[in-house]
């Protein structure tokens, strides 16, 4: 799908929405949740769309500027323009809000938020209860939210609220939707546990691979195909395989789907997917995950 830039504006402090429509013919319509996956030269991101929910209207995307990311949000704040074209992969939705009576809690780190501007207005027009819990560094970097939303929204500014009173506090047939760093949702997911809200009531979302500057090098065994070789941080595990032939499946490449797992006979996994732990034991999300070292044994 080749879209155009049709208009790029600050929103918030180092955060862009991009306005997007399409170059030829006309664009999916979209569902509350959804992302993007789109081609910057040689990257490939995905971004939660904002807008492209109705019938004929442009897709949006709004994009912090990291500047110790690994490029995606250089390339969109340094280097697009309105009137350039993109390629789009395509439009999928890992991230569906569940269908229920029950109250919705979305929370949000950061620019997380951005799949829960669409999924909370879907909510905020039904009858269901809402909340939105926005954890923020600075206020100036808070994007804004549409109008309806304002009511349910409670913003942290610089401080992370207490999450086991906040989950505590909540009817416990909730819904509770998460997006953010990775130890937040954890935090988040041990919590709920504990308080025993059902698994299929947490549901998580995650930026995508999370590269630590201390990751140590790793010595990888294949142990079926008799294979080693040094995986080096910054590289996702998941190339490295691959480019080894290991057979690994993907899909998402940012921790949802799944398609990645490998077992794990040896090693400490450092696990930054967004699944329920109990969906992967033993194993490992290649895509995103990395391990504590100095070696890892995978079944394959
Ligand atoms: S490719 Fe989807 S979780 Fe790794």
């Amino acid at each position: 799908m080749e879209l155009v830039v049709i208009e790029k504006r600050l929103i918030a402090q180092d955060t862009v929405a991009v306005t997007l429509g399409a170059a030829t013919g006309v664009l999916q319509v979209a569902s509350p949740g959804a992302h993007i996956t789109i081609s910057l030269g040689e990257l490939v991101r995905h971004y939660s769309l904002t807008r492209g929910f109705l019938a004929g209207e442009p897709y949006e995307i709004q994009v912090l500027r990291v500047a110790e990311g690994r490029g995606g949000s250089r390339w969109i704040h340094d280097r697009l323009s309105v009137g350039d074209r993109l390629h789009a992969i395509g439009v999928s939705n890992d991230f569906p809000l569940v269908p229920s009576s029950a109250p919705a809690v979305f929370i949000a780190g950061g620019i997380g938020i951005t799949p829960f501007l669409s999924m909370a207005s879907e909510v905020a027009q039904s009858s269901r209860a809402l909340e939105i819990h926005h954890l923020v560094r600075h206020l100036a970097r808070q994007v804004p939210l549409p109008q309806a939303l304002l009511p349910h929204l409670h913003t942290y500014a610089g401080a992370i609220p207490d999450f086991a009173r906040l989950l505590s506090k909540l009817d416990p047939a909730s819904h509770i939707y998460v997006c953010g760093p990775v130890p937040m949702m954890s935090a988040l997911r041990v919590q709920a546990q504990r308080l025993g809200f059902p698994s299929g009531h947490f549901h998580a979302e995650t930026f995508g691979v999370a590269l630590a500057a201390d990751d140590p090098t790793l010595e990888v065994h294949l142990a079926l195909s008799g294979t080693h070789f040094l995986a080096t941080p910054g590289q996702p595990l998941l190339d490295a395989l691959l480019a080894q032939g290991a057979w690994v499946g993907e899909e998402c490449r940012r921790g949802q789907c799944g398609s990645c797992l490998v077992e794990v006979l040896e090693g400490e996994p450092i696990h930054r997917d967004a699944l329920d732990p109990a969906l992967r034991p033993g194993a490992l999300c290649a895509c995103v995950s990395w391990a504590r070292g100095p070696k890892l044994v995978l079944k394959l």
